[in-house]
């Protein structure tokens, strides 16, 4: 498909920072329109980071509509998949970037999912001391979600994102199109994300989340351009008051403190981050129960939404001797963590939320009833 020249109707939320602010563009096409690009700073050269995945059925795309804006398009394949997001695959961009001499005003873009941007806005932060680099987000995740508001990082083996950097894009834009070609798995796992919008921030939303979840499913596009375009503007919200996550921004990590415990106790891959996420938010949930901020109906409508998302709700034992103590320990490798103290994000009242500890016997009685129920 050759780059077009008219500009695609588009949707866009402004995110607030200041001089690093910045806009999301949603749009159904927009990955084709050399258009898009239009506000970028003049560059020589632009390096695309992607992976063998999303290649394949979108690189050619972005480098035709990057060509009348760049002399040289350089791309990095990065091996695909959560196991990757490691100093290995940091190093090959560094790699790339030194071998085709890039410089500090090239433009980076990250071409996939939340990995690859990532890892892409860490390269950016601290490749050269800071280059721009732009979102282009491919899975439904990394539209609603890691896109946006610059969190980047890698893994570690002894806790996810553990080594990252603050650093905003200098714009992000979301191509509705690339989710049709996204494995049903995936689909959920970014619905977990959009779900988790609507206890922490707005229950209208969720009321729509649970009203739309078929139409959700089915990839209508109407119902995908509604649920990216408020999950951004939520985000942006957000992160508009609190970029470096000094208090409000970690609201966004409801039912994280679960998930990375999870995702890292059943090794990076084995559950996607969103279904980390899904089945952490019910666990979340329930502990809020317990602290009296929700209602048990509400655990109950919360636990057939993730399911009708296709995610899982109930939580996998991360060690047969010592279940509780294992995920204990690695809920303490948590960034919210402070002194060893475990911190959650708990729901005070529907459509808000707070950060908090918890006692251990509620923690490990919603620990006990998840991996059982
Ligand atoms: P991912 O990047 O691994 O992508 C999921 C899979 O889909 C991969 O195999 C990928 O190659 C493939 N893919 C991507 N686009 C595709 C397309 N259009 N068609 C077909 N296949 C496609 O996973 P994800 O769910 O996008 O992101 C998860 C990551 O995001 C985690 O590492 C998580 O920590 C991070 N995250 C970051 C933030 C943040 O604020 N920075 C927020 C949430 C999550
Ligand atoms: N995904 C959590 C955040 O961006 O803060």
């Amino acid at each position: 498909m050759t780059p077009q020249a008219n500009p695609i109707s588009f949707q866009t939320v402004d995110i607030a920072l200041e001089d690093r602010s910045y806009g999301i563009h949603i749009g159904a096409g927009l990955l084709n329109a050399s258009d898009s690009f239009r506000d970028l700073p003049a560059a020589h050269s632009a390096m695309i980071v992607t992976n063998d995945t999303v290649a394949p059925l979108y690189a050619d795309r972005l480098q035709r509509s990057l060509e009348s804006r760049f002399r040289q398009i350089h791309m990095v394949c990065l091996p695909d998949g959560e196991s990757h997001k490691t100093w290995e695959s940091l190093n090959l961009i560094f790699d790339a970037l030194l071998a085709r001499g890039c410089d500090r005003k090239t433009v980076l873009f990250a071409l996939g999912g939340g990995v690859v941007g990532d890892m892409t806005g860490f390269a950016a932060a601290s490749y050269m001391r800071g280059v721009p680099f732009v979102q282009v987000p491919t899975t439904l995740l990394a539209q609603v979600d890691s896109s946006v508001g610059g969190k980047t990082a890698i893994n570690h083996p002894l806790g996810k994102n553990m080594i990252g950097a603050f650093y905003q894009p200098q714009m992000v834009l979301c191509d509705l199109e690339t989710l049709n070609t996204l494995p049903p798995r995936e689909l959920s796992a970014g619905l977990a994300e959009v779900i988790k919008y609507g206890p922490i921030a707005d229950m209208g939303f969720f009321d729509w989340i649970e009203a739309n979840m078929g139409s959700l499913m089915a990839r209508e596009p109407a119902a995908l351009a509604h649920a990216v375009q408020r999950s951004c503007e939520i985000k942006a919200w957000v992160v508009g008051q609190d970029e470096r996550e000094a208090g409000l921004r970690a609201i966004l990590n409801f039912g994280h403190t679960f998930g990375h415990a999870i995702e890292a106790g059943m090794g990076y891959g084995a559950w996607l981050h969103g279904e980390a996420v899904g089945c952490g938010m019910v666990m979340a949930a329930r502990l809020s129960q317990l602290l009296g901020g929700v209602d048990a109906a509400f655990v109950q409508r919360l636990t057939r939404l993730v399911q009708a998302a296709g995610l899982p709700t109930v939580a996998p034992v991360l060690d047969t001797h010592d279940n509780l103590g294992r995920y204990l320990a690695l809920m303490r490798v948590d960034k919210k963590s402070e002194a060893g103290e475990i911190k959650f994000v708990v729901i005070d009242r529907l459509g808000s939320a707070v950060v908090r500890s918890a006692p251990d016997a509620l923690v490990a009685q919603v620990i006990a009833e998840s991996v059982r129920t």
